[in-house]
C-alpha cells in the first residue's frame, strides 16, 4: 500500500484512505519503539535533511529521532547558522542542498505555502514540518493516534479545539483530519481569535464559552496563544484570556465528566492551561510527544516509495 502523494504538504490533500494507512502504520513503528533495539533498515541509502528556517523543539527532535531509527543519513540545517543570513534564498539554499544527493526535504517555515512552492521546484519529497498559519500535518496525524489510542478511535467523537484558532496551523490541520476520519469538531475560543466564517468553511461548530466546549466534548485539544504571529493585541491581557478561556482544575472538577487533555506544545502554563491540568492524569500531552516519533517514521517510510 502506498500514498496517494509523493509529498506530504498538508492534511487537506490527503484522503482518509492515507490517514488510514499512516495511523496503521505508525502502530507497527510504536511497537518496534517498544523493543529493546529500536532501530530498522528501512530508509537506509536514504539523504533526509531537516531544513527548519523557524524554531522548533519537538517536531525537529521528532523528525530525527524518527529518521535515525529508520536508518536513514541525516542532516541538519537552521537559518541562524547557514548562508541564508547573507541573503541566499530559499530555493538556492535547497538546491546546493539537494546538489549533494539529498532524498528527502523536512521543512518548516514561516511563510504558508512555503513547501508548496518548494514541491513545485524541486525533485525531491517534501514533508511539511508547519508553515506559517497554514498547516502542520505531522502534529494533526499525531494527535489522531493518540486520540485513538486514548478513546479507542475518530469516527463519532466529540473533539474540541480551544483557544488561538486564528493562527493555528495546528487547528487547522487536526480539522482537516478529523472532519474527513468522522469526528465532530468544536472550536472554542474568544470571537478575536476565530474565523469569522470557519463553520460554513470547514464544518465545524463555534462557541465563544470554553465550559460549554468542554461539557461537550470527550477530548479537548488545547492551544497556545500566538503573539508572535499577532499584529496588534487581538485580547486585552494574558491575565483576563486566562480568566476566561483558560482551563484550570476548578473548571475541569466543575464538569462531573472526565475529558482527554491534549496541547501540542509549547504550552504557556498559567495561561491557556494551568500545571495541574497539563501535568494531570487526563492530559496526555507526554504521550503525543512519544506518538510523534512513530507517526513521523510511518510518513518518512511510505513517502520513500517501499514497495517500488
Ligand atoms: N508542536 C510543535 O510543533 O512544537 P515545536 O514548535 O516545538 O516543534
Amino acid at each position: 500500500m502506498t500514498l496517494s502523494t509523493p509529498h506530504l504538504l498538508g492534511i487537506k490533500d490527503l484522503r482518509p484512505s492515507d490517514i488510514r494507512l499512516i495511523l496503521d502504520t505508525a502502530q507497527q513503528f510504536k511497537d518496534v519503539l517498544q523493543r529493546p533495539v529500536k532501530k530498522v533498515p528501512s530508509l537506509r541509502d536514504v539523504t533526509i535533511v531537516n531544513l527548519f528556517f523557524e524554531n522548533s523543539t519537538r517536531t525537529r527532535i521528532s523528525f530525527e529521532l524518527a529518521e535515525k531509527r529508520l536508518s536513514a543519513d541525516v542532516l541538519n540545517f537552521t537559518t541562524s547558522s547557514s548562508s541564508v543570513a547573507k541573503g541566499e534564498t530559499m530555493l538556492d539554499t535547497v538546491n546546493n542542498i539537494l546538489s549533494m544527493k539529498v532524498d528527502m526535504v523536512v521543512m518548516r517555515h514561516s511563510a504558508s505555502g512555503a513547501p508548496h512552492f518548494l514541491a513545485k521546484h524541486i525533485p525531491a519529497a517534501i514533508v511539511n514540518a508547519g508553515d506559517g498559519i497554514n498547516e502542520h500535518p505531522t502534529q494533526a496525524l499525531l494527535d489522531a493516534f493518540s486520540i485513538e489510542e486514548a478513546t479507542g478511535g475518530l469516527s463519532g467523537k466529540k473533539i474540541a479545539i480551544i483557544g488561538d484558532i486564528m493562527h493555528s496551523r495546528v487547528a487547522l490541520s487536526n480539522i482537516y483530519l478529523l472532519t474527513k476520519m468522522g469526528a465532530e469538531v468544536t472550536v472554542a475560543g474568544p470571537p478575536t481569535l476565530i474565523p469569522k466564517y470557519i463553520k460554513e468553511a470547514l464544518g465545524v461548530n463555534v462557541t465563544y464559552n470554553v465550559k460549554e466546549a468542554l461539557q461537550w466534548c470527550d477530548v479537548a485539544n488545547v492551544l497556545r496563544i500566538q503573539l508572535e504571529r499577532q499584529s496588534q493585541p487581538l485580547f486585552s491581557s494574558l491575565r483576563e484570556y486566562s480568566l476566561a478561556y483558560g482551563i484550570n482544575r476548578k473548571l475541569l472538577d466543575s464538569l462531573g465528566k472526565k475529558i482527554v487533555i491534549m496541547h501540542p506544545g509549547p504550552i504557556n502554563r498559567g495561561v491557556e492551561l494551568d500545571s495541574d491540568v497539563a501535568d494531570s492524569n487526563e492530559s496526555i500531552i507526554l504521550q503525543q510527544v512519544e506518538n510523534g516519533v512513530a507517526v513521523r517514521m510511518a510518513v518518512l517510510y511510505l513517502l520513500s516509495n517501499p514497495d517500488t
